[in-house]
């Protein structure tokens, strides 16, 4: 069995993005600048957010968080991402899920220029991503293919099987291993006889928040299981009061498996990677001069 190491590569590849924000810089050329909006004070969100700007210091980039109280009105909120959009300095826009109950979502996300879409919501986004045509892809599926292509896991003609199918991650996540020439299951809460499709899988995607749910008699002998899940389960001996489990039972599954990601250090990282090179394919795709 053999780790697919997310902080290694993450790092590496935080390296190469760096080297062309320097060029970047020596040619006068534009630095990539990622805006965030936070509204409210959820835990998760704001320790999401701080390391965002964390990694665009790393790797060179300009970055402005914008926060608002989580009493903020539908209405201000669009006038804000507006002004973003305007914003010829700005490249790239993510608005922090979750927001307060009295915002919709999906009315927000939609109100991001689909140009500066790096989060790959965007309807637009996601057709072009589903056509296969070149266009932001969503965090998370991105950098999970980054670590396939890393380890240069074999995908053509594999059965990969993802559990969820959430617009971020399982959907996503199938049109791009359907893209790299995968047999693709896509399974749900209901669907039946989960086993019956884990167990014939080359490369299992969980991804459905459950913490430990794939269990070792899941799984054929050398499958490839990416792990998904980042669960805060409550555990007083950490010192943050809580630790993150994945939705793989990883101590049992581990031994049978050809690869793994570990819970923390394996599709985390890479998520956060999948945005940096998001922000820097916008200055690519769409600031010509
Ligand atoms: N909240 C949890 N995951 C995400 C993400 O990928 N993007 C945004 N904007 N909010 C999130």
């Amino acid at each position: 069995m053999k780790i697919l190491n997310g902080n290694e590569v993450s790092k590496a590849i935080k390296l190469e993005i760096k080297q062309k924000v320097d060029a970047l810089k020596s040619a006068g050329k534009k630095t990539p600048h990622l805006a965030a909006i936070l509204v409210g004070e959820d835990g998760a969100s704001m320790t999401y957010v701080a390391a965002k700007e964390r990694d665009c210091t790393e790797v060179g980039f300009n970055s402005t968080v914008l926060r608002f109280g989580s009493d903020i009105s539908e209405e201000k909120l669009l006038e804000e991402v507006e002004k973003i959009n305007q914003n010829k300095d700005i490249d790239g826009l993510i608005v922090q899920l979750p927001l307060p109950k009295h915002i919709n979502e999906k009315k927000i996300t939609e109100a991001i220029s689909y140009k500066k879409d790096v989060d790959g919501f965007h309807p637009m986004n996601v057709g072009m991503m589903f056509k296969g045509l070149r266009t932001f892809l969503p965090a998370t599926p991105y950098g999970i293919i980054k670590l396939l292509d890393h380890y240069s896991i074999e995908t053509s003609g594999k059965h990969c099987v993802v559990i969820g199918r959430s617009d971020i991650v399982g959907k996503p996540m199938s049109a791009l291993m359907l893209q790299k020439n995968c047999t693709v299951t896509v399974c749900h809460s209901k669907t039946q006889n989960l086993t019956d499709f884990t167990k014939n899988a080359d490369i299992i995607i969980a991804a459905l928040g459950i913490p430990l749910f794939l269990k070792a008699d899941m799984i054929k002998e050398g499958a490839v299981i990416i792990d998904v899940g980042i669960t805060r389960v409550a555990d007083e001996t950490s010192k943050n009061g809580f630790r993150l489990k994945g939705d793989v039972d990883y101590e049992n599954v581990a031994p049978k498996c050809s690869y793994i990601t570990p819970v923390p250090g394996g599709v985390g990282p890479m998520t956060r990677v999948g945005l940096l090179l998001n922000t820097l394919d916008a200055i690519e795709l769409y600031q010509k001069d």
